[in-house]
């Protein structure tokens, strides 16, 4: 039987993000597909900043994958991702990254959030990360694909592992928050591990091809 790794070509792809924490859990997902030559946009001579200003993940995954590939002329693949909390209406939502202002850190992000809940039943602060990936070449949009991972917002924060609202999003099925699981397990589970789990099924005919 032809292996897999004989039958497709490697290709190289822009993770179109300068969250070095996001990066290295997209390249910890896809470490087994080696023939995907992932890379960071250190690797690339000019990298433009992109505003975003979409309303939606998709909107914004768009526009960083189409704008990066064509600037540095190569695949680009986009993730645009965020907390959407129920009892706030879906916010942080996009402004996940900003939501206490232009510079805030994870910290005063998770105070903005937790004060905005105060006195807010446990059964009422169901919340879900979202994650929404685009891949582009200089030419095109090849495609968009979404993940989400249901969860609840502590009371207050908890653990050590991650980055961004990890500390306060309980996870039911391991009575833990996503900051106190094994990072391998946040992994297997989250919405970025969804989101690329599809990323996976839809690239691949996508590079046979070429
Ligand atoms: P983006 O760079 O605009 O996509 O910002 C995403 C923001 O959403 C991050 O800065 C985090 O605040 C939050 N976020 C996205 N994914 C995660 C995650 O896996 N854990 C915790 N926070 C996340």
């Amino acid at each position: 039987m032809t292996s897999f790794v004989n039958t497709i070509h490697a290709k190289t792809i822009l993770i179109a993000t300068h969250n070095e924490k996001k990066r290295s859990e997209i390249k910890e997902i896809l470490k087994d597909d080696s023939w995907l030559l992932l890379r960071g946009p250190e690797d690339f001579p000019f990298v433009p900043a992109v505003e975003e200003d979409g309303t939606t993940f998709q909107e914004n995954a768009i526009k960083k994958a189409t704008t990066l590939a064509k600037a540095c002329n190569t695949w680009a693949m986009a993730d645009d991702s965020g907390l959407e909390i129920d009892a706030l209406n879906g916010r942080p939502g996009v402004y996940s990254c900003r939501y206490a202002g232009p510079h805030a850190t994870d910290e005063k992000n998770i105070e903005k959030v937790l004060s905005e809940l105060r006195g807010v039943p446990k059964e009422r602060r169901t919340a879900r990360f979202v994650c929404t990936i685009a891949l582009a070449s200089p030419d095109e949009l090849f495609f968009v694909v979404e993940g989400c991972c249901e969860g609840f917002i502590t009371e207050g924060p908890k653990g050590k592992y991650g980055f961004g609202y990890d500390p306060i999003f309980y996870v039911s099925d391991y009575l833990q928050t996503f900051a106190e699981l094994n990072p391998a397990i946040k992994n297997k589970i989250s919405h970025r591990a969804s989101a690329l789990k599809q990323f996976r099924e839809r690239i691949q005919p996508l590079v046979q091809r070429i």
